[in-house]
């Protein structure tokens, strides 16, 4: 248990609330756990028909724990699954629709988990970026896959390779979001629309949405790829290169990389 992943159920509507605001809502281990166990369970609980993710007013989160990660880094060779892989199968296997608050900065995963929701609503102060590259890693959640299928290959290309933030007007012109509040109106209205959907016919929501996804059949081998070449990265020179310099703030060396 951790006390990190809030969960809060009102009405049909589980709300996953990242809550490591001191650690700008890093992602741990134990969290990965918590919302992969609560996915799992509301997966198949009728009591649950929709689920909502969001962070803070300031942060949606800073994405993986880095140093979490260096200390417990995920295997593809280990008897039980990383958390990080089991929250990742949760999410893009869950059945019922699932709704994200996006409020400040979502960095890494706290951007590419995004393609695996249903509707995304963000707050004017939202910044999105996918640095795995600027880490020495490569992108994970289906990213390579999902979002050049979403946004074109060049914008796909320049956010993965370049790795650079980009904001809420942009991610809504790309499609990657559904509409922009002002910061402090994002979670109201995330549970509105959450509320309306819980009222809605489940079957017709859980086939509507299979049939969408249908196409994506590449998805889970594509994330077995990306996560065997994402764990081995992870224990790479160029990783331990960018992650000591994000925990030094100082600029990564990768000339001889
Ligand atoms: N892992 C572990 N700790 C993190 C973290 C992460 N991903 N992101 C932030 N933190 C910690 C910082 O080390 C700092 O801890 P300290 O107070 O003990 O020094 C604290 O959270 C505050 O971070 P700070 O960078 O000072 O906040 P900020 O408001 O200036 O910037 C971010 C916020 C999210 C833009 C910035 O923290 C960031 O870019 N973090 C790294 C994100 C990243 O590379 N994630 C991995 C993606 S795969």
């Amino acid at each position: 248990m951790t006390d990190a992943i809030l969960q809060h159920r009102e009405a049909a509507v589980l709300t996953l609330t990242f809550n490591r605001v001191d650690k700008k809502n890093a992602i741990t281990t134990a969290m990965y756990t918590a919302m992969a166990d609560a996915l799992f369970s509301a997966a198949t609980d009728d009591a649950v028909r929709v689920v909502v993710f969001q962070g803070a007013l300031e942060v949606f989160t800073a994405g993986n724990d880095l140093l979490d990660f260096m200390a417990n880094p995920p295997s593809v060779d280990a008897a039980e699954p990383a958390p990080v892989f089991r929250f990742l199968e949760a999410l893009s296997s869950f059945p019922k629709p699932l709704v994200a608050a996006v409020t400040g900065p979502a960095v890494g995963i706290g951007t590419t988990m995004l393609l695996h929701c249903d509707l995304i609503y963000a707050g004017d102060n939202a910044a999105f970026s996918m640095p795995f590259v600027n880490l020495g890693v490569c992108p994970e959640a289906g990213a390579s896959f999902l979002l050049p299928a979403l946004v074109g290959y060049p914008r796909a290309a320049e956010k993965l390779l370049l790795g650079e933030a980009f904001y809420a007007e942009e991610a809504l012109d790309m499609g990657l979001i559904n509409r922009i509040l002002p910061p402090h109106e994002v979670a109201a209205y995330a549970q509105a629309q959450a509320l309306k959907l819980a009222a809605k016919p489940s079957e017709s929501l859980r086939i509507t949405k299979a049939l969408m996804k249908q196409p994506l059949t590449q998805l889970p081998a594509v994330m077995q790829e990306e996560f065997g070449h994402f764990a081995r990265m992870l224990r790479g020179p160029a990783a331990m290169e960018a992650i000591s310099a994000v925990m030094e703030k100082r600029k990564p060396d990768f000339s001889k990389l």
